[in-house]
């Protein structure tokens, strides 16, 4: 599977292999400052606990008991849990603090497709309840929550979320509760994710929410593209979040920022903000990278770059709705290559979904300071769909050095634009008036993370 990915993508890749590949001075910036990587004291393993890897024992016990060893090592603790080659089936289990989770290469930690006695865990106080239902949600395949300094790496080993039985779930519209992520950190800091396969998840993929300092590198994220809402990377009310040199194919948005849910998001206020996003490449029937829909506690000071994007829907996606109020404010996306797209770039007021009939319309959203630049595109079908809302027009949009070829120009213009106010620099094709002959030089002052 992952080879006839890795085909499909240097299909995609390799005219352009050289073109975002290396910087000015050949100085490559990296996440690996964010959160300092220690040595652990202690190195146990999952078969000293009972751990199977033969693909059909049952090794929740297993995680179970090596987890709870970390926790109760005390204050000099701290460990590393090595999961030797082999497959590991179990249900879903618990991070703690000061633990390194290390899957050696050949090693599958793999989700059990035993469903009815699933854990639940209580919905977000920033959605209200849970994404896809109401009520609690289904905790996440490998769970954190309020833990500080943890690492999960190793030498590219698998985390199988064997989602198929959910998502004919979801499909048969038999489920009870919003289905689990693979990995859902709530309310945690300095958290490494380096080095590992994600594969099939039931939902979201890794889903960063309430935390700080966390990083992502070397990540490789696969589900099938027409796996239901399969996002790659969602930080959500996260902040100092850094993504980088990951590759992402998935059945929705590969990397989402968000931040909260209608009413309850506003309510409970909490931004995502300084978040980096570099060197990722990837495919999807929905979005590359995107901010939305959820962002009711604001999106602040979001860098993308060095981005290429290979069979999408949309390249480039800032998405949100009256109702949702807050404030998407200092995004830059850059130096991106898109190839075979439906539409290069849309930032839209109307994306519609309300967790219930308590949102108020009168919270509108605020989006301005939006910096897209330097984006080459071929076979894009439509270049941009930029549509702010009436009662609070998008402000400070500025595009440049843009150029999609393989615009369809019969059937529609290959902009269409309302109520947005910006500029534009060096944009093929040319863009809509709205953002050609307001703000003159808007495009110069943009903010920079
Ligand atoms: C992304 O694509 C570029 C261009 O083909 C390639 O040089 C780079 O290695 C790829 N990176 C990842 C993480 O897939
Ligand atoms: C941890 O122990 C395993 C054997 O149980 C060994 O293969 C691995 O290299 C050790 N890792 C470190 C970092 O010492
Ligand atoms: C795992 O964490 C969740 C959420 O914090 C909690 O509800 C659950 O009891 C924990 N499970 C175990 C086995 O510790
Ligand atoms: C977040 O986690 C910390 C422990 O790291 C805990 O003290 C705090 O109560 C948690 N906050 C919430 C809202 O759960
Ligand atoms: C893991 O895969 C990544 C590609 O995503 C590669 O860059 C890295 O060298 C691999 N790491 C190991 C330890 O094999």
């Amino acid at each position: 599977m992952l080879h006839q990915f890795l085909v499909l993508f240097f299909l995609c890749f390799n005219v352009v292999a050289h073109l975002f590949t290396s910087s000015a001075l050949g100085e490559v910036i990296t996440c690996s400052n964010i959160v300092p990587l220690k040595n652990r004291r202690y190195n146990i393993s999952l078969t000293d606990f009972g751990g199977v890897g033969d693909g059909r024992t049952l090794n929740t016990k297993a995680f179970g008991e090596a987890i709870y060893q970390i926790q109760h090592m005390g204050r000099e603790g701290g460990a590393l849990l090595y999961i030797p080659p082999g497959v590991y089936l179990t249900e879903s289990f618990n991070l703690t603090s000061r633990m390194t989770l290390y899957l050696a290469p050949g090693a599958v930690i793999k989700a059990t497709q035993v469903t009815h006695n699933w854990p639940l865990v209580a919905p977000l106080p920033s959605y209200g309840r849970g994404r896809e239902l109401p009520g609690g949600r289904y905790m996440s395949f490998i769970h954190g929550d309020g833990v500080n300094d943890v690492v999960i790496t190793g030498e590219n080993g698998t985390i199988d979320g064997q989602g198929d039985i959910w998502w004919n779930m979801w499909r048969k519209r038999t489920l009870q509760f919003t289905r689990p992520s693979l990995l859902e950190l709530v309310n945690s800091t300095n958290i490494i994710i380096s080095n590992v396969i994600l594969i099939n998840s039931p939902f979201w993929n890794l889903h960063p929410v309430y935390c700080s300092n966390v990083v992502v590198r070397f990540v490789t994220i696969l589900a099938p593209h027409d796996s239901p809402n399969t996002d790659g990377i969602d930080p959500d009310s996260s902040s100092n979040v850094c993504i980088e040199d990951s590759y992402i194919s998935t059945g929705d948005d590969l990397v989402a920022v968000k931040s909260g849910w209608d009413e309850y998001g506003i309510a409970y206020g909490r931004p995502s903000s300084d978040i980096t996003i570099r060197r990722v490449n990837g495919t999807t029937p929905f979005s590359g990278i995107a901010v939305g829909s959820e962002t009711s506690g604001g999106v602040e000071n979001v860098l993308a770059e060095h981005i290429n994007l290979c069979n999408m829907g949309v390249g480039i996606h800032i998405k949100t709705d009256s109702g949702r109020g807050g404030l998407i404010k200092n995004i830059t996306v850059s130096d991106v290559y898109i190839e075979n797209a439906r539409k290069g770039i849309k930032i839209s007021g109307d994306v519609g979904g309300h967790p219930d009939d308590k949102f108020d319309p009168k919270a509108l959203p605020i989006v301005k300071d939006i910096t897209i630049k330097n984006v080459r595109g071929v076979k894009v079908l439509q270049a941009g769909l930029i549509q702010g809302l009436r009662n609070a027009p998008f402000t400070d949009i500025c595009l440049s050095g843009i150029n999609f070829l393989g615009v369809k120009g019969t059937t529609r213009s290959p902009w269409k634009c309302s109520d947005v106010f910006g500029s534009s620099h060096q944009v093929s094709p040319w863009p809509c008036s709205e953002l050609t002959s307001n703000q003159p030089g808007s495009c110069a002052n943009h903010s920079q993370v």
